[in-house]
């Protein structure tokens, strides 16, 4: 898909341009980019002709497992992670329930209006905005697109996976609301903000 555009464009910029093909199903191709983008090649390219430190920024797209896998290599070998881009395609990994979670009341503020909602334990800001019926805004369910961001105004909530607010987001009190439990009795959070 998209080969002879990407041909051109390499041609065409030749002096900044390089792009290697990796195939999962071409039994000719060459053994050392032959399957999957995984860990083990990411690790070969950034010890020879990708160190992390040369990088401006890093765009990883694929499927949850390999993107987080990614991610969290390039993340171990020092890259910054407000640099580090994830676009999840399909599948998403529900976020952990840990054994401390609590059920809590959240106030939604959701296109001009307020709403007290009741979160069981276990349940993201999200899941408890869904359950009351509201129609809070979401696609990925899996901490990469940012479509869920809201602000937490009082109270405090804590992230299982974040894969798309920088640091500053996070400490401007940007939370993604699938990821989000809270950990206060109660908790104000502002979609329109
Ligand atoms: S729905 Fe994509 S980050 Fe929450």
């Amino acid at each position: 898909m998209f080969r002879a555009e990407l041909d051109e464009l390499e041609a065409r910029y030749a002096d900044r341009l390089r792009i290697v093909h990796v195939r999962s199903r071409d039994p000719r191709h060459p053994a050392h980019l032959r399957g999957h983008v995984d860990r083990e090649k990411l690790d070969r390219w950034l010890g020879s002709d990708l160190p992390v430190g040369t990088v401006d920024a890093w765009f990883l797209c694929g499927p949850v497992e390999m993107a987080t896998d990614l991610r969290d290599l390039l993340l171990d070998r020092g890259a910054e992670p407000d640099l580090v881009h994830v676009e999840l395609f399909h599948g998403y990994r529900q976020p952990a329930v840990s054994d401390d979670s609590m059920s809590a009341e959240v106030s939604v503020q959701l296109r001009g209006r307020r709403h007290e909602v009741s979160l069981r334990a276990g349940d993201t800001v999200l899941d408890a905005a869904l359950k009351a019926g509201l129609d809070a805004p979401y696609a990925c369910l899996g901490g990469a697109c940012g479509t869920c961001t809201a602000t937490v105004r009082t109270g405090s909530v804590q992230m299982e996976q974040n894969f798309a607010l920088s640091s500053a987001d996070v400490e401007a009190g940007h939370v993604l609301t699938c990821q989000s439990r809270p950990t206060t009795p109660s908790v104000a959070v502002d979609y329109d903000a």
